[in-house]
């Protein structure tokens, strides 16, 4: 029996798979950020980020598509300056998420559901806006970048992070192989999700482009060291809800996840570790 899996770049833009499944809530996403705990060494990318910004007094920010408040967490801090922030999101469930998990000691920002495509803002009102990990999954990716400069004051900077296109290559690899085995089909590989190239490190500046005049790149290259399988296996999961949606002819996700961890764990008795290369990056638009 062959199998066919295909998987669209659809449901990674899908309002209605987003906000009730991928991100319906923040376990998923908080499952992959834990993987970045096994950089070596150890480089914290948020604030390696939001390093690159100046930050006029009391700057009005917007964080679109804040998800869980990675960076709003880090801008509320009492050593930052007095900021004033706001996060929009998609999702109600990651910002309901956002506001049950913040520190009830430090004022909680303006919180709001919005769709970057269309920003429910004044023109001109941004000091800082911070796209991060966030342009892949927008259906029109030059309206946001529109909408993105239109509320940006003149001076303002929009950041905007995203991976490189061979970011977590090893992880993709594995369970390339695994599917590939699986479904006999060995072209499948092509049609594993690369969600990030829709927006990549490699053609950012071209989308951002149409509505940026000045963009700059910054790249931050580093390597996972993974002692154990569990890891892999809780970062491919957070993304079962996409995968599994287009699997089809009885391959299970618990096989899927059952031949990877086989796969892993030879890679780690070998070489003590499961070795994965990482790059992301910002791009700094006015
Ligand atoms: C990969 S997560 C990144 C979250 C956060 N920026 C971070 O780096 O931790 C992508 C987030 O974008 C949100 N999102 C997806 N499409 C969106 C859209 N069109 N407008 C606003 N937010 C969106 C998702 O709900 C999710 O919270």
């Amino acid at each position: 029996m062959i199998t066919y899996v295909f998987i669209t770049s659809q449901l990674f833009t899908e309002r209605e798979h987003l906000t009730t499944a991928a991100y319906a809530d923040s376990t998923n996403l908080q499952a992959r950020v834990s993987i970045y705990h096994h950089r070596d060494p150890q480089v914290d990318f948020v604030t390696w980020a939001i390093n690159h910004l100046d930050w006029p007094e009391a700057a009005r920010v917007l964080d679109v598509g804040c998800g869980y408040g990675q960076y709003l967490k880090q801008l509320s801090q009492p050593t930052v300056d007095d900021l004033f922030l706001i996060g929009v999101d998609l999702s109600s469930g990651m910002l309901k998420d956002l506001s049950q998990q913040w520190d009830t000691q430090i004022p909680l920002p303006h919180l709001g559901v919005a769709d970057a495509q269309h920003l429910p803002f004044s023109a001109n009102s941004y000091d800082i806006v911070l796209a991060m990990h966030l342009l892949y999954h927008v259906p029109n990716i030059e309206q946001a970048a529109h909408e993105l400069r239109r509320i940006l004051r003149s001076g303002g900077t929009l950041l905007v992070a995203t991976n490189g296109e061979n970011h977590l290559h090893e992880i993709e690899q594995v369970f390339c192989m695994v599917l590939c085995n699986m479904t006999e089909n060995r072209d499948i590989a092509r049609f594993l999700p690369r969600i990030s190239q829709r927006f990549s490190l490699e053609n950012g500046a071209s989308l951002l482009r149409t509505a940026f005049d000045h963009i700059e790149r910054q790249d931050l290259t580093g390597v996972l060291k993974i002692p154990e399988v569990a890891p892999v296996l809780a970062y491919a999961d957070s993304m079962r809800p996409t995968i599994e949606k287009t699997l089809s002819d009885g391959v299970t996700w618990e096989e899927i996840m059952r031949e990877s961890a086989q796969l892993i764990n030879d890679q780690i008795a070998q070489h003590g570790v499961f070795e994965v290369q990482t790059h992301a990056g910002v791009f700094l638009c006015n």
